[in-house]
């Protein structure tokens, strides 16, 4: 390993959202790891906790957001505000960085390239930018052919062409489109069509993912992008023990997985921004309840619409259920996916959530909600095939039924098989020679040269 700082210092600007926060301070810990010294910029909202990287170099800047819009904006709507308010904030937090007297030199910056407005703020100071895009590369295409999408008419999605099938990008179909439902459809294109500019018109873009993983989506970028691309993950397997969660987690989670028989357990967690409806959260509730399994559930506060946490389960579920299921608020959830008692994950798909999964050798209950979620199932049932999904609406009996085909049966034998070799994959990308290593290793000369 090198003298950190050695060669030079690397800015980070994340997107202050959990699933952007996660993967981009992993990233910042694997480029320490190789030699530099790193400063994390950062917004005042959800600002990371800089105890857990005593090696880094915290920077906070304005982000003029007010506690109403914290608590009430779409992350979309959030994200249009901070390109806008962090400007001139994010540009005198540069200016004042290099014009500093410093032993190190500023190599470049790795910004989130949903944060478009480091593009120009960059380029004005003549500062190599890379990006790290935070989902995987299948959505990256999909997302770069929104342009193509709508010229041939499959978005803005129509109701009649739901289970169409989308020929340029298989194995999609119309409602695997990485799309959202927002007031404002226009709004929300800007900035997808924002994001890939940035990652565009960057020296690279960099990915939480790996070749063996996303092979033909890597090639097809690679053949239809000029940006060079590098997939250099699973970032969290570089350093499992580093947390970058904005919440405490609740460690009872592992003494209760502890009692639990191997594999026996289902871990079911929707990430950190889905929230669904009360009706579909009571047949969550009678789904796990009726199938018999074990179950740690992560229901963060506010995740049920209308509600503050539990007051909607029916009086007496909870007694009922005894120690069979355990509900927490925010679990350990690496810890949890690496322990032994963990059977299944029933997951909403967000990208860390779907490649810990398979990094962790746990089959998946896919339960998409947004974005790029749709994809990310689609590709975990359809070409992984280390998982099933849960279509058509979300009924207590098609959940019993879901559950008891991947704890069960032996197509669950045969998915379960499938993701214990992707697994193994992703353990051989990160050694010396392996995909991703090798890929790291470009990427530190591409920055080194910039
Ligand atoms: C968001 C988007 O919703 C997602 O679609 C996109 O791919 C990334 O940004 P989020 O919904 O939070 O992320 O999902 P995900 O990408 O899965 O990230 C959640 C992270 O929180 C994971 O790293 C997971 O390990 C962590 N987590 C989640 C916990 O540590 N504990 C929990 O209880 C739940």
């Amino acid at each position: 390993m090198a003298d950190k700082g050695v060669r030079g210092r690397l800015l980070f600007f994340p997107l202050p959202l959990q699933g952007h926060i996660t993967p981009m301070l992993q990233l910042a810990d694997i480029f320490h790891s190789k030699g530099f010294s790193i400063t994390i910029i950062h917004t005042i909202y959800n600002s990371p906790n800089p105890s857990n990287y005593p090696n880094f170099t915290f920077i906070p800047i304005s982000d003029g957001l007010s506690e109403k819009e914290t608590s009430e904006l779409s992350v979309f709507a959030l994200a249009s505000i901070l390109n806008v308010n962090c400007l001139v904030p994010f540009k005198d937090c540069l200016s004042g960085l290099l014009s500093a007297e410093s032993e190190v030199h500023i190599t470049c910056l790795i910004s989130d390239p949903v944060l478009h407005l480091t593009r120009e703020v960059a380029d004005s100071f003549k500062l190599p930018r890379f990006v790290l895009r935070t989902s995987g590369i299948c959505v990256f295409r999909a997302s770069a052919a929104f342009p193509l999408l709508r010229q041939k008419g499959y978005l803005p999605i129509q109701a009649s062409r739901l289970e169409d099938p989308v020929p340029e990008l298989p194995p999609l179909r119309v409602k695997d489109l990485p799309v959202i439902n927002v007031p404002n459809e226009e709004m929300f294109y800007q900035l997808i069509a924002g994001l890939v500019e940035e990652a565009r018109t960057s020296s690279g873009v960099i990915f939480n993912s790996f070749e063996e993983l996303e092979q033909s989506a890597i090639a097809a970028v690679r053949q239809e992008f000029p940006a060079p691309i590098f997939p250099v993950g699973p970032f969290h397997q570089y350093f499992p023990a580093a947390s970058s969660s904005l919440v405490q987690t609740d460690e009872s989670s592992i003494s209760w997985l502890d009692k639990q028989a191997p594999k026996s357990v289902i871990y079911v967690s929707f990430g950190s921004i889905a929230a669904v409806k009360e009706n579909e959260f009571l047949e969550i509730a009678w789904g796990l309840a009726n199938c018999k399994h074990s179950f740690l559930w992560v229901i963060r506060p506010g995740s049920v619409h209308g509600s503050k946490w539990l007051e909607s389960l029916p009086s007496g579920f909870l007694d009922m259920l005894g120690v069979r299921g355990h509900i927490v608020k925010w679990a350990p959830q690496l810890e949890v996916l690496a322990h032994p008692a963990v059977g299944a994950f029933w997951t909403h798909n967000g990208w860390n959530s779907t490649l810990e999964s398979i990094c962790a050798g746990v089959p998946m209950i896919c339960m998409p909600c947004f974005t790029d979620q749709f994809v990310n199932a689609r590709y975990v049932t359809h070409i992984w095939k280390v998982g099933l999904q849960l279509d058509n609406g979300l009924e207590r009996k098609t959940i019993e039924e879901v559950i008891r085909r991947l704890m069960e049966d032996e197509e669950g034998e045969e998915i379960r098989n499938r993701v214990e070799d992707f697994k193994a994959k992703a353990n051989f990308s990160l050694r010396r020679g392996g995909s991703s290593y090798e890929t790291l290793e470009s990427l530190i000369s591409c920055i080194s040269s910039s």
